[in-house]
C-alpha cells in the first residue's frame, strides 16, 4: 500500500454546489490529489483540498507543452457501491502518452491507488446512475522554472473529478475540415497530450460558424480517411455491419471504442476496424445505407450524429428512434455500470 498524506476540507462543498445546473466539468469534488517527481523519483503523494497550485511563470509545461492527461469515470450502482470503469486501461494509456512526451511515466500501482483513494474520499460526489457519473481527470505536466526547450527535470502528476450528467444533450451534427488535421503519421494521435486538443479548437470553432457542432477529422495526408469525430472515436452502420476506422498511429485508441466493439461482438454484431473513406460514407448515405453514425468517448459515452456535411454536401440519416446499434451499446454500457448486467469483461473495478 502507497503511504498517501490526506488533508481533508472542514466541510464539505457537495450540497451547495450545484453541479446539475453547472456546465460539463466546472464543477470540481473537495479533495485533489498530486505527487511530485524530483531528482529521478515520483514520491511525496498527497491528498489536499481542491485550490489553487502555485507555480511559477516559467513553468515548462505551459511554454512546450510537456503535458498530458488521461479521462475516466465512477460509477454509483444500484445498490450504492461506487465502481470505476477499466481503470487499468487508462493507467496503461497515461504510461504510453508520457512516454511519447519525454516524460517518466507514473507508476500504474500510484495511478492506480490515488484514484482509488482520491474517489473514496469523495465518493458522495459520485452521482446516482440516472443523474450521471463521476468524470475523472488525471493529469501531469513539466514542473522545472525556466523555459529551456527539453523536457523537463521535474514533474507534477494531479487527479481532479467532477460529478457530471450528459456531455452532449441531442444528436450531434458534424462537418469535415479539409484545412484542419488532428493528427498525422509520427506525430501523438494515439495518446493523449494536452497538445493534441489546442490546434483542434479554431476548427471546431470554423466548424461551429458553419452550422455543425463539431468536427468529422480526416487524415492529415489525404483529407480523405475519417478518423475521429470531435473528442470521439467514430462509428458507422452500414448495411447491418458496424464499421469504425483501425487504429493506426492516428487515432486515439478509446477505452470506450474498446469497450463498444467488444459489447458489439459479443452482442453477435459484425464489426469491422478498417479505413473508411469519406467517400464511402457519403456513397452509403446516397444509396439509403448508412443507417447510423454515433462518436464513443469517456465523457460523450455514446452521441449519436445527426448529419455529416462534407465539401457543400450533406449526408442524411435515418431518423435516430429507429437506430438500434448505438441504443444497444449505449443501453448495455449503461446496465454493466449500474450494476443490472453481468460484468463478464471483469471491467467494473470497487471502490471501497
Ligand atoms: C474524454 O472523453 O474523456 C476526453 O478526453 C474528451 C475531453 C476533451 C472531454
Amino acid at each position: 500500500m502507497i503511504d498517501i498524506a490526506i488533508n481533508r476540507v472542514p466541510e464539505s462543498r457537495l450540497a451547495s454546489s450545484r453541479w446539475q445546473q453547472a456546465p460539463f466539468g466546472t464543477v470540481f469534488t473537495d479533495h485533489m490529489f498530486l505527487a511530485s517527481y524530483m531528482d529521478g523519483a515520483w514520491g511525496h503523494p498527497r491528498i489536499e483540498p481542491y485550490g489553487p497550485v502555485e507555480l511559477w511563470p516559467s513553468l515548462s509545461a505551459l511554454h512546450y507543452a510537456q503535458s498530458v492527461f488521461e479521462g475516466l469515470k465512477a460509477f454509483r450502482q444500484d445498490n450504492g457501491r461506487v465502481v470505476l470503469f477499466r481503470p487499468a486501461a487508462n493507467a496503461a494509456r497515461f504510461s504510453r502518452s508520457m512516454t511519447r512526451l519525454a516524460m517518466p511515466p507514473v507508476p500504474e500501482d500510484l495511478f492506480l491507488e490515488a484514484l482509488h483513494r482520491l474517489v473514496a474520499l469523495d465518493a458522495a460526489w459520485v452521482p446516482a446512475a440516472d443523474q450521471g457519473a463521476l468524470y475523472i481527470r488525471p493529469f501531469a505536466f513539466g514542473a522545472d522554472e525556466g523555459i529551456r526547450a527539453r523536457p523537463a527535470d521535474r514533474y507534477l502528476f494531479m487527479i481532479i473529478a467532477c460529478p457530471a450528467g450528459a456531455y452532449y444533450d441531442k444528436p450531434v451534427k458534424v462537418r469535415t475540415m479539409p484545412q484542419f488535421s488532428r493528427a498525422f503519421e509520427g506525430g501523438t494521435g494515439d495518446v493523449k497530450p494536452a497538445g493534441n486538443y489546442a490546434p483542434a479548437l479554431l476548427a471546431e470553432q470554423l466548424a461551429r460558424a458553419a452550422g455543425a457542432d463539431s468536427v468529422l477529422w480526416l487524415d492529415g495526408r489525404e483529407h480523405r480517411w475519417v478518423e475521429e469525430c470531435g473528442v470521439m472515436n467514430v462509428f458507422f452502420v452500414i448495411d447491418g455491419t458496424v464499421v469504425t476506422p483501425a487504429l493506426g498511429g492516428t487515432i486515439l485508441p478509446g477505452i470506450t471504442r474498446d469497450s463498444v466493439i467488444t459489447l458489439l461482438r459479443d452482442q453477435g454484431y459484425a464489426v469491422d476496424e478498417r479505413r473508411i473513406a469519406i467517400d464511402e460514407v457519403f456513397e452509403a448515405a446516397d444509396h439509403g445505407r448508412l443507417q447510423e453514425a454515433f462518436g464513443v468517448g469517456t465523457a460523450a459515452v455514446v452521441s449519436p450524429i445527426a448529419g455529416i456535411m462534407h465539401e457543400g454536401h450533406a449526408a442524411q440519416l435515418p431518423p435516430v428512434d429507429r437506430w438500434t446499434v448505438a441504443p444497444f451499446a449505449k443501453t448495455r454500457l449503461a446496465d454493466l455500470r449500474r450494476g443490472a448486467a453481468e460484468d463478464t469483461h471483469g471491467w467494473m473495478v470497487a471502490v471501497d
